[in-house]
């Protein structure tokens, strides 16, 4: 249960069209992330899936069967949105069990599977607390509890993590890619959280006005980006994107090589040029590196501490290895 596939599925505003027409599988049991701009139409896509916006044209089909038409509650998809919308007056049981006392279930059910969410979010201890007595990682946890007890074909997210803290944010994304291997229920996940797309995703899905760029796995789009669109999305920090004569002696338009890819020394290399801003994360040192007259601001990532002022000269020497070239239509070259 849970493969949805979109077929020439599109959408428009008025005159405006926010998806053309767009084809997508999401595979049973799948992790699939959206990520994209702001405004690229991932929320859109998300809500023609669950049912939430119509279609202006195209087929969605749920497990072989045509769900375009089928009204939300039917298509036995659950959502769990940014803003998780809890009643402040009910308990923590309550709030779970309002989806499924509207369904009319059992109350032997519903229980059920309120303790079995409960026990796998680990609520069991607030099960009778009001949402105000909870921290937002706990509300969030209920708000999934909620799509749990529903026993869905598929969650969809829609950036359930954006209103919490960095701490919380991680904990949380762990908390929800266990889920994910326990129940192995088919996700779709909407983030423009470069980490949380890259460690929850078994399939990426880069969108870009409406339009697929690109789909496949984390390290498929890492290792080799289709355009230079997912070359400079894909990352963090962003791929070097160097034009101009240095691309052409590899015959290519543009050349990429990312930040953790360039070799750094103080004496000798391919590239010289001097340090401006580093920051020091402990872990790794970012620089970034001027007046190399290939393109402003060179990013280097090297692992831990390295000695660099601003001001200093340095050398770089891309690992031509990690080297990724695109044409003049910014397409991948091999
Ligand atoms: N009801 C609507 N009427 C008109 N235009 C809309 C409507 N809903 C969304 N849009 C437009 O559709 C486009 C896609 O919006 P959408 O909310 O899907 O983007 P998004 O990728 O989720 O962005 P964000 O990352 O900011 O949440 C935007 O240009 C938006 O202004
Ligand atoms: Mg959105």
């Amino acid at each position: 249960m849970g493969r949805i596939t979109l077929d020439k599925v599109e959408k428009r505003f008025g005159d405006v069209q926010v998806i053309p027409p767009l084809d997508l599988t999401i595979e049973e049991g799948e992790f699939v992330v959206f990520v994209g701009p702001s405004g690229c139409g991932k929320s859109t896509l998300l809500r023609l899936i669950a049912g939430l916006e119509d279609v202006s044209g195209g087929q969605i089909r749920i497990d072989g069967n045509d769900a375009t038409m089928i009204p939300p509650a039917k298509r036995g998809l659950a959502m769990v949105f940014q803003s998780y919308a809890l009643y402040p007056h009910m308990s923590v049981r309550k709030n779970i069990a309002f989806p499924l006392k509207m369904a009319g279930m059992d109350k032997a059910e519903q229980d059920r599977r309120i303790d079995n969410a409960a026990k796998i979010l680990n609520l069991t201890d607030y099960i009778d607390r009001k949402p105000g007595q909870l921290s937002g990682g706990q509300r969030q946890r209920v708000a999934i509890g909620r799509a749990i007890v529903r026993e869905p074909a598929a969650f969809l997210f829609d950036e359930p993590l954006s209103n919490l803290d960095a701490a919380l944010r991680v904990g949380m994304r762990l908390e929800i890619t266990e889920l994910h291997s326990r129940l192995k229920t088919t996700m779709i996940y909407v983030t423009h959280d470069q980490v949380e797309a890259m460690t929850m995703a078994d399939k990426i899905v880069v969108l870009r006005a409406g339009h697929i760029e690109q789909v496949g796995s984390p390290l498929e789009l890492y290792r080799r980006p289709r355009n230079l669109f997912v070359a400079g999305f894909i990352g963090s920090p962003k791929m070097n994107l160097i034009a101009g004569a240095e691309a052409a002696k590899h015959n290519a338009t543009t050349i990429g090589i990312r930040p953790e890819h360039m070799g750094v020394s103080k004496t000798e290399g391919m590239w010289k040029g001097r340090v401006g801003v580093s920051e020091h994360l402990g872990s790794d040192t970012f620089f970034y590196v001027h007046d190399t007259g290939l393109t402003d601001g060179i990013t280097v990532r090297v692992p831990g501490e390295f000695d660099l002022k601003s001001g200093d000269t340095v050398y770089l020497t891309p690992d031509m290895t990690h080297l990724h070239k695109f044409d003049d239509k910014g397409l991948r070259i091999e």
